[in-house]
């Protein structure tokens, strides 16, 4: 049975009259590392925000189909049920501060501190998921003192403290340069490898290619394609319908049409790139 089972979901919010995801059908196990990726307006945080429970619980709106993860199903349960196995990283990190706390500690430590966690075991907790994350030195911060990839790596830090059973990162690395990039990406990748499931929304499809297990592309709020991160991101179907390509498959693709590139598979990433052109 699938961790992360999604069966015929349509979702519309409210005084809204086209559905933001229309009959969505996805199987996700436990383990997994599943990239989305897909144009503005696709539905990718719609869909993050349906795993999460805040639809329907918190946007309101009209949710049909099931959501289930870890063997709960969504509408069945409350939003503070929810959140125990599901955590949720938002696009903008700003929108993640909860404006409580006066320091980068305290804001990683208030989740815990709401669902009762003794103080010891807190302050552990927190040190070993701020390690985790390298952001140690930031500790005694204001939250509202940071860079925008500061604030993504506390928005991040503060979910994986709460060791959710599924991860779901909504464009976690958009402000980050490529050296955070790279270690946030293997910080998640270790996590997918412990076991937690990783729903991962991100425009940077050569990291995609590198790291992720597999790749839904979405368009129009449907699941257009999904399979093989390396099949999925040089297809073109996903040419076709305006998304984005790693620069390394645009520039073979050139390539290709003046004879350079011999290879039929298109690279995602600068390893493939360059081994394609070395031959
Ligand atoms: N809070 C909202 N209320 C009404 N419509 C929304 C809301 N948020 C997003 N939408 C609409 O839902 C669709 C999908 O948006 P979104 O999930 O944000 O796409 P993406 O993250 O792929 O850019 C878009 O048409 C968008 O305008
Ligand atoms: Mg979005």
């Amino acid at each position: 049975m699938a961790f992360v089972n999604l069966k015929n979901v349509t979702y519309k919010y409210p005084l809204t009259d086209k559905p933001a995801l229309q009959n969505i059908n996805l199987q996700i196990k436990e383990g997994e590392f599943v990239a989305i990726v897909g144009p503005n307006g696709a539905g990718k945080s719609t869909l993050c925000y349906t795993l999460a429970g805040f639809a329907p619980h918190f946007f309101k709106g009209e949710l049909s189909g099931t959501v289930e993860v870890a063997g709960k199903i969504s509408n069945q349960s409350t939003l503070d049920e929810w959140v125990l196995n599901v955590g949720l990283a938002f696009q903008n990190p700003f929108n993640q501060i909860s404006g409580a706390k006066y320091t980068v500690f305290e804001e990683i430590a208030f989740g815990l501190e709401n669902i009762g966690i003794p103080r010891d075991e807190m302050k552990k907790r927190v040190e070993d998921a701020m390690t985790l994350t390298g952001i140690t030195d930031l500790a005694d911060r204001s939250p509202y003192s940071l860079s925008g990839g500061q604030q993504q790596r506390v928005a991040l830090t503060s979910i994986l403290v709460m060791r959710p059973k599924l991860l779901v990162l909504d464009e976690p690395t958009s402000q980050m340069d490529p050296i955070g990039t790279r270690e946030v990406f293997g910080t998640i990748r270790k996590m997918a490898e412990e076991g937690m499931t990783v729903v991962l929304v991100e425009h940077k499809v050569e990291w995609i290619a590198e790291f992720a297990d597999r790749v839904i592309a979405m368009h129009n709020g449907q699941v257009l394609l999904e399979g093989n991160p390396s099949e999925v991101l040089t297809s073109n179907v996903l040419i076709k319908n305006g998304f984005g390509l790693s620069r390394y498959t645009s520039a073979a693709r050139e390539a290709k049409k003046l004879g350079i590139w011999k290879k039929e598979k298109l690279p995602v990433t600068l390893d493939e790139a360059v081994e394609g052109f070395k031959k």
